[in-house]
């Protein structure tokens, strides 16, 4: 008799039941079908956070929690990490396979020719104030965008989509160097053709026009391996964003708004530069314990920054070459020594062995040591969450394309248990108490 693949679900109180087809990828858990659900059973399903709710199928990323691995289109990310780069990893993301290397070359190029900004961007800058965060200075210059590229926001157009797609992987340096340079009053450099993606932001960020600036190739190789590291990770909430933005038609430069939105939090992206104020207040590793203990009071709302992860319940993959991109980094700059990095590797040793950190799996995640990272690059704190959206922009942009090909995929529109108030008659001011 042929494997039945399907779920029964039976409402006990009526006996009413629905067999829900089973749905098996190529890697990591089936799925049961639940779109007749509500038509059969008259339910809904409960699952707030999509702790246990798969919202698409993808062909990009793929997420095992248990054996701590990140595949980008079936390529680990360990070899991706140590042999690729990340414009050929925005390929690789973008288009399904690695790039020849006609192919690499001319979407490089193709990148490349679309690093500046236009110019009326640089004088909607100025209605920031100096000291805004960088990140609201990304969300309104993102936004602003689709102001500016009118003609590549027609969502239907394919030719619109991928005009997009490159001048949003292409600009988001310019745009975050910018935004730097703001921020320090200093004055903008334009993007050099010549660099590489990563040299290009390190020069964007750090020429001044009274010197000439050389890229330390040491912190051209590590911001590299950074951006390939944070370049896509499954449904993640940023990336859920802008799948939900743009399933109603929004134009790329607005979903991407809302990806880089709810990045920004300290729960997601946001928890890089936290890690670093929370080492920061740590201060020595004696004090250790004492942040270990209030984030293990339930007391306490405090949590370990950098710390436990939805899907990974293994070592983050990703931390781990971050932690070891750290170590190389800081022995390659010899002279360079942050007292951060020693109190994040004991930070790590002690609530590993603690219990309550095992029992929960919580293991360090990518954002513990990527700051590390980036403090010896000199790239400042409120930056740190600002590398994390440029490089995350090829994911979001990845994620946007798949969905908008994806026959199965329609406006994102959830339901809810609703819990308030049974329906009332409204009752006249001169009646209320
Ligand atoms: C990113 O989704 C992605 O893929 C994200 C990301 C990506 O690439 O897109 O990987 C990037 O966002 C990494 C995560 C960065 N965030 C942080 O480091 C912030 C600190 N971590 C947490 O807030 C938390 O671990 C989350 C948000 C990452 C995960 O939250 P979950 O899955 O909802 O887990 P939970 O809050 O239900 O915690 C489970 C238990 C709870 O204890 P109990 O109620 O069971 O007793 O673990 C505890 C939590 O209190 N816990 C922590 C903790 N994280 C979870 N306790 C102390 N410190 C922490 N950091």
């Amino acid at each position: 008799m042929a494997e039945k693949k399907s779920v029964t679900v039976t409402d006990n109180r009526n006996g009413n039941k629905v067999d829900l087809p089973i749905l098996t990828g190529t890697h990591g858990p089936d799925v049961f079908d639940i779109r007749k659900m509500y038509s059969s059973l008259g339910m809904f399903t409960y699952d707030p956070g999509f702790v246990s709710t798969a919202t698409c199928s993808s062909y990009i990323t793929y997420i095992d929690g248990d054996e701590g691995i990140l595949l980008y289109r079936g390529y680990p990310i360990e070899q991706l990490a140590e042999k690729s780069s990340y414009i050929e990893v925005c390929y690789l993301l973008l288009n399904g396979e690695l790039p020849s290397a006609i192919q690499l070359a001319t979407f490089t190029a193709n990148i490349t020719r679309h690093t500046m900004v236009h110019e009326g961007m640089r004088r909607f800058y100025s209605g920031f104030r100096h000291d805004a965060h960088p990140m609201a200075f990304m969300l309104g210059s993102v936004g602003a965008m689709s102001s500016f590229y009118h003609d590549s926001t027609d969502v239907t157009n394919p030719r619109h989509r991928e005009i997009s797609a490159h001048r949003l992987i292409a600009k988001m340096p310019t745009l975050a160097a910018d935004s730097y340079k703001y921020s320090m009053g200093l004055p903008f450099n334009f993007p050099k053709n010549r660099l590489n993606y990563s040299e290009n932001f390190l020069y964007m960020m750090f020429a001044l026009p009274t010197e000439e600036y050389v890229v330390n190739p040491v912190h051209a190789k590590a911001l590299n391996s950074i951006l390939i590291l944070h370049a896509d990770h499954e449904q993640n909430a940023s990336t859920s964003s802008v799948r939900l933005a743009s399933s109603s038609g929004a134009n790329p430069f607005a979903s991407v708004c809302a990806g880089i939105a709810s990045l920004w939090g300290p729960a997601h992206g946001g928890a890089n530069e936290a890690v670093i104020r929370t080492l920061e207040e740590i201060g020595e590793a004696k004090n250790i314990p004492k942040f270990v203990a209030r984030a293990k009071d339930k007391d306490d709302d405090y949590r370990l920054m950098g710390f436990g992860h939805r899907i990974y319940k293994n070592f983050d993959p990703r931390a781990m070459l971050i932690r070891d991109a750290c170590h190389d980094l800081l022995e390659d700059m010899g002279d360079y020594d942050d007292p951060l990095f020693e109190i994040a590797l004991e930070l790590e040793r002690i609530a590993l062995e603690d219990d309550y950190f095992k029992e929960r799996k919580l293991y360090p995640n990518v954002d513990f040591y990527s700051g590390i990272i980036m403090r010896a690059m000199g790239i400042p704190l409120n930056m740190f969450t600002v590398v994390f959206a440029m490089a995350r922009t090829v994911g979001w942009i990845a994620q946007w394309m798949e969905m908008m090909d994806d026959p199965e995929q329609r406006i994102g529109r959830p339901r809810q248990l609703y819990v308030g108030k049974a329906q009332r008659d409204y009752v006249p001011l001169v009646d209320r108490d």
